[in-house]
């Protein structure tokens, strides 16, 4: 029978009767259990390790008795939702659920067999969900003998803090189902949002571009791990440099991940990883949980400063101010930024189309490296850098030499940049040098994520602020530094290195060239 001829009665997602299970009651299982609820849902826990969901139903109980003593819940509310979560034994118990949610472990085999089970047992017009977050969705469903009634409903970690759900109907998921599930997500305080059964959905997928362009810079040799770390984190505005991401989530799972994406996409360069992790993984340099991977960390998993890092204050004892400073005028815009910046340093800004004889030459690059720019303008390369201008320039300024910058113009140029105490980072000559070069990566991928419709454009950057906590939405974060500049850093990126990694998408294109914004969406 199909289960759509039955959705006329199916209960609301909004019902105090609505029961629903969950199979698997490890990290995941019991989030989802915890937001089910608290939003009023009966809950059946199922595990196929004996105890395990009575466990997980205690670790429950205590976790709303803290929530009441920090404040976040009335003790009422707490009893309530704890009476609502109760451990069954066997899938006959799950014969009643309205909704079956699978959070199992991560193999195709054993969530196959799961809901061949689960068939046996539940009623026609009962919903399957999987939690998968790498299997697809349809391939779960495949063999079922009503695939059209299970979708995927992907929470994140730690659920009731993560707010966003993907909802991912397979290819012959009914409409009804994705639609229910979606509203449930909602219900239970979730940003629900729909997903292509794709590779990575959308927040794995958009998340991609991070650490892979983090990894091509230091592999390039254009910066170091703590640099890098530091130029993404104060000037770009994420939470954490790729390096303390990786480090954080462990690379036992991250460069799985990242294999596994470029693999599911059949090598589609813009997710090829690099070597670097691949032998730290092999090294067992973890990251936190092994106490070193990028950087090393004492037992109570602090990380251990690294000697090699130089504060602002060493590097303005380490030598004189320039004479004088020539700002390229070839981008007005970027060239006044800089004088703003250093209208106080008490450096003289000569106004002269060209550079006098002993001055500190400035290029402001966009997409392009600081060779190219002196190039250009016919200038000394031995006496010129770049200076990163596209971001917040307030705590860190990122200088770029050429390869022929000399020791002393680099030393004078780290020591004018940290005149009023900001941070001066120091990067090798790069092509869009490292902000504008992994923003415009994450950009490119958000683009192509738009035009393969895998999800609606501010679904993605709903999805990609909640899910990875990026500072902008990708798209938004493109609208706002302007398509045509992240257009013009892909192109040169794609033309300096040669590599279809850095080929914009044509949804960045078309928009760029017409002015749109990246959340136009065509008629
Ligand atoms: N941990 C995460 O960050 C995260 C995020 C999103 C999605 N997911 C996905 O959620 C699912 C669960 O992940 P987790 O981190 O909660 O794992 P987990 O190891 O913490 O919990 C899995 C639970 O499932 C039980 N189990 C395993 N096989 C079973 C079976 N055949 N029948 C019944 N119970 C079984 C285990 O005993 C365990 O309690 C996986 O598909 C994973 O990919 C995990």
């Amino acid at each position: 029978m199909d289960p759509l001829m039955q959705n006329e009665q199916r209960i609301s997602p909004h019902s105090p009767e609505l029961v629903v299970g969950i199979v698997g009651a490890g990290v995941m299982g019991r989030g989802i259990a915890q937001i089910a609820a608290l939003a009023g849902a009966r809950v059946c826990l199922l595990d196929g390790h004996l105890g395990a969901a009575e466990a997980a139903r205690a670790i429950l109980l205590s976790t709303l008795d803290h929530l009441v003593v920090r404040n976040r819940l009335s003790p009422a509310d707490a009893s309530l939702a704890g009476a609502r979560i109760i451990c069954c034994s066997g899938f006959d118990e799950l014969a009643s659920c309205h909704v079956v949610i699978e959070a199992i472990i991560e193999d195709l085999a054993a969530k196959k067999t799961l809901f061949g089970k689960l068939e046996e047992v539940v009623a026609v017009d009962t919903i399957l969900a999987t939690n998968t977050s790498s299997l697809a969705v349809t391939a779960i469903a495949a063999g079922l003998r009503h695939p059209e009634r299970l979708a995927g409903f992907h929470f994140f970690n730690p659920v009731p803090l993560m707010k966003v759900v993907e909802v991912i109907p397979g290819l012959v998921t009914d409409t009804a189902i994705t639609q229910f599930l979606l509203e449930l997500g909602r219900h239970w305080g979730h940003a629900a949002v729909q997903a292509k059964d794709t590779p990575g959905f959308i927040v794995n997928h958009a998340g991609r571009g991070y650490g892979t362009e983090g990894m091509r810079l230091l592999a390039e040799g254009i910066t170091t791990i703590a640099t890098l770390d530091d130029i993404l984190r104060d000037c770009a505005g994420f939470k954490l440099g790729p390096c303390e991401l990786m480090d954080l989530t462990g690379l036992d799972v991250s460069h799985p991940v990242m294999e596994s994406i470029y693999e599911q996409y059949y090598h589609e360069p813009r997710f090829r990883p690099q070597g670097l992790t691949r032998q730290m993984l092999s090294a067992g340099a973890l990251g936190k949980k092994t106490g070193h991977g990028f950087y090393r960390y004492d037992a109570q998993g602090k990380k251990i400063a690294s000697a090699l890092l130089v504060d602002g204050a060493a590097e303005r004892a380490a030598a004189q101010l320039p004479s004088s400073i020539w700002i390229s005028s070839t981008r007005p815009e970027l060239a006044s930024r800089i004088a703003l910046l250093l209208k106080d340093s008490g450096v003289e800004i000569e106004s002269g189309e060209r550079p006098g004889a002993n001055a500190l030459c400035i290029v402001t690059p966009l997409g392009d490296d600081a060779t190219t720019c002196c190039v250009a303008e016919e200038l000394d390369a031995s006496r010129t850098v770049g200076v990163e201008t596209l971001f917040e320039l307030g705590r860190r300024r990122v200088v770029m030499t050429t390869p022929a910058t000399s020791a002393a113009c680099l030393a004078t140029a780290r020591t004018l940049f940290a005149h009023d105490g900001a941070a001066v980072s120091v990067i090798r000559d790069s092509t869009g040098l490292v902000a504008q070069r992994v923003v415009a990566h994450i950009i490119n991928i958000a683009c192509d994520m738009a035009q393969q419709e895998i999800a609606d454009p501010c679904d993605i950057d709903r999805a990609v602020t909640l899910g990875l906590g990026y500072p902008h939405g990708p798209l938004a974060w493109g609208d706002l530094l302007g398509a045509s500049t992240v257009l013009a850093i892909l192109d040169n990126l794609l033309q300096h290195s040669g590599d279809p990694r850095y080929r914009a998408s044509p949804w960045l294109r078309r928009r760029a060239a017409l002015a749109l914004s990246l959340h136009h969406k065509e008629v």
